[in-house]
């Protein structure tokens, strides 16, 4: 996590760079900093809180210059305080932005005092700053410095040095977090992510684990670990600038929960035709991996774990191959046993997350048949390192909350269990029919999102509350613990999800007045078990709130209010429909509670730390 933006151009570069970490604010934003060289001075402000905090000290005490490096924090290693935000500076010599843990940065930092250097702050960063200064204190220029002095850290870093004693360039070095360098005209940029960099380019190099780049305004030298110059291919971005802007909308969350339909359709295009999937889409190696896969293995975060939960309805009951899903901090240390035939795929929206990334490291060492990733970001290194891929077309999402990232990701899911089921014995004619459901859903998502003025009134049930359960049973009780995270994420309500068999097993006395209780009721084999459970919670006197499909026989009653979900929900549809109106629902009950939503307390976009 946190945000780096680093800029050499022959003009002020502290407005590209206050843009730049805006644009970043998803990956932290408890504190921001920005140093740049002002002829040899190191200039340098920053600020506890979001970035228009630090716009404000620099209106307050300007300073420019045109080589500058940046950063927006998610503390790990000491508190989100002025003196722990970044850049940090070793002894007026140099300054440095990092994104990661060094987890060798105390046997460092003892190592750094017996030599004499002070420390100012609580974090890991400082330590590599001393590092670097303390070799170039040795006569080494400040490439050589930073080559030298990663060779002495353990942990995960994207970082940016700049030195006083080169006015003219700065030096990134990347090991296991993302590191994008963007090519100007006369001018060039670093970052932690392109849509830093949308204003100003739209040419980009990434760079991979162990390479260290040298930046001048007139160009970018890259060398790998070995210190070897290497070229890293240019890529062109295909976003635009403002489809990272909130438009007419109040929260970016907002925004991404009604370009549903639209990111679900992309995610469709072009990966079906005639009603039957194209298997090509998966990549060229697919076919022959499909026609092996005996049993598959998830791994994933957070929502997107939860996909993988739905997804192992997709795959067991569509598919008929077993399948198990697990989250990746723990699959990463648990030493799995793999089985012939196992497919490995991994979720992520990112394509960044730390601990997803480590477990699919560790898949492609243990003997898995292939592969394969789920994610939104095409040059995410989760996806340059997986055998097969899909990628889900969500574009940018911004809102620390996940939403329009879920539901596409299952639809790919629900793709790539079709692929599946297809070597598995599933008959042209239920393909057919599977892809029309799906192509369908768009629609049906749209008219999910007509129930927003309900669930607006619904919301205020819920926003004096301090806990909140969540019921669903079969593929729903996955979207029913999507929408207990969707809830305690942003409105800080505490919630939890339950299938609903589970509730007289414990959790039913929790059950009053004080406690709302939302299901999801879509008309599937289970719901009369559903409505049992119900009745045992209404009989306990909680207060029910139940989106119902019309032929589920739900009616509203004393204690019991019910949304009917748009007609005619097929099972394989059912997940993607009804997360949207629970997405709505964490949205206006924050939105009520004054939280902030876009940006909730503690937590960050992209955790590209374990
Ligand atoms: O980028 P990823 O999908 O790998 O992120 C995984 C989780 O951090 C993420 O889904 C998180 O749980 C969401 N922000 C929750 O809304």
């Amino acid at each position: 996590m946190c945000g780096i933006v680093a800029a050499a151009a022959q003009r002020d570069v502290v407005p590209i760079l206050v843009e730049g970490l805006r644009r970043l604010e998803y990956r932290g934003y408890d504190s921001a900093g920005v140093a740049v060289l002002t002829g040899d001075e190191i200039q340098r402000r920053r600020r506890v809180g979001k970035v228009t905090e630090l716009d404000q000290a620099i209106l307050d005490q300007p300073l420019q210059g045109g080589l500058g490096i940046a950063h927006t924090r998610w503390a790990t290693h000491g508190e989100p305080t002025e003196h722990n935000a970044h850049p940090h500076i070793s002894e007026d010599n140099l300054a440095i932005v990092h994104n990661g843990i060094i987890e060798n940065h105390a046997e460092l930092k003892e190592m750094l005092k017996a030599k004499g250097y002070r420390f100012e702050s609580e974090t890991d960063t400082e330590v590599v700053a001393h590092l670097v200064n303390d070799q170039t204190k040795q006569g080494k220029d400040l490439l050589a410095a930073v080559q030298a002095a990663i060779h002495e850290l353990q942990g995960a870093y994207a970082l940016v040095v700049m030195s006083k004693a080169d006015t003219s360039r700065l030096v990134a070095a990347r090991m296991g977090c993302p590191v994008v360098v963007g090519l100007g005209e006369g001018e060039n940029y670093i970052a932690s992510d392109v849509q830093a960099l949308l204003t100003e380019t739209r040419r980009f190099q990434f760079l991979e684990d162990g390479d260290v780049a040298e930046m001048t305004v007139s160009g970018v030298r890259i060398f790998d670990t070995d210190g070897n110059p290497v070229e890293r291919k240019i890529s062109e971005s295909s976003l635009s600038a403002d489809a990272v802007e909130k438009g007419e909308y109040a929260h970016y969350m907002l925004k991404e929960i009604f370009e549903q339909p639209r990111a679900l359709a992309d995610t469709l295009s072009e990966r079906v035709a005639g009603n039957r999937i194209l298997e090509a889409v998966f990549g060229p190696k697919a076919q022959a991996i499909f026609e092996k896969v005996k049993r598959v293995h998830i791994v994933a975060c957070g929502t997107s774990y939860h996909a993988g939960l739905v997804a192992q309805y997709y795959i067991e009951q569509g598919a008929g191959l077993p399948c198990r899903v697990e989250v990746a901090s723990e699959y990463r240390y648990r030493n799995p046993v793999v089985s012939e035939g196992a497919l490995f795929i991994a979720i992520s929206q990112s394509g960044e997350t730390a601990d997803t990334l480590a477990a699919l490291r560790y898949a492609k060492e243990s003997g898995y048949l292939a592969t394969a990733a789920i994610c939104n970001v095409p040059e995410s290194s989760l996806v340059r390192e997986s055998d097969i891929c899909l990628m889900t077309r969500a574009g940018p999402e911004i809102g620390v909350a996940s939403t329009k990232a879920f539901t596409t990701q299952l639809v790919a899911l629900a793709l790539l269990g079709v692929a599946l089921a297809r070597h598995n014995g599933m008959t042209d004619r239920i393909e057919r029919a599977y892809i029309r459901q799906l192509l369908h859903v768009p629609v049906l998502v749209e008219h999910a999102l007509k129930l927003e003025p309900q669930i607006r009134e619904w919301a205020k049930h819920f926003a004096d509350k301090r806990h909140a359960l969540f019921l669903g049973r079969g593929p729903t009780y996955p979207v029913a613990m999507e929408g207990a995270l969707k809830l305690k994420e942003i409105s800080y309500i505490h919630a939890e999800a339950y299938a609903a068999g589970e509730l007289k097993h414990g959790p039913l006395a929790l059950v009053d007045a004080e406690m709302p209780v939302v299901a999801v009721a879509p008309n599937n084999a289970l719901v009369e078990k559903l409505k049992s459970n119900l009745e045992e919670v209404r009989a306990r006197g909680g207060r029910l709130f139940i989106f119902a499909d019309p032929d589920a026989g739900i009616e509203p009653s004393e204690g019991m209010e019910v949304m009917t979900m748009p007609d005619h929900i097929e099972p394989l549809q059912a997940p993607l429909v009804y997360t949207v109106p629970l997405q709505l629902l964490s949205y206006h009950v924050a939105l009520i509670r004054g939280t902030d939503v876009d940006q909730p307390r503690n937590l960050a976009k992209s955790v590209t730390v374990e």
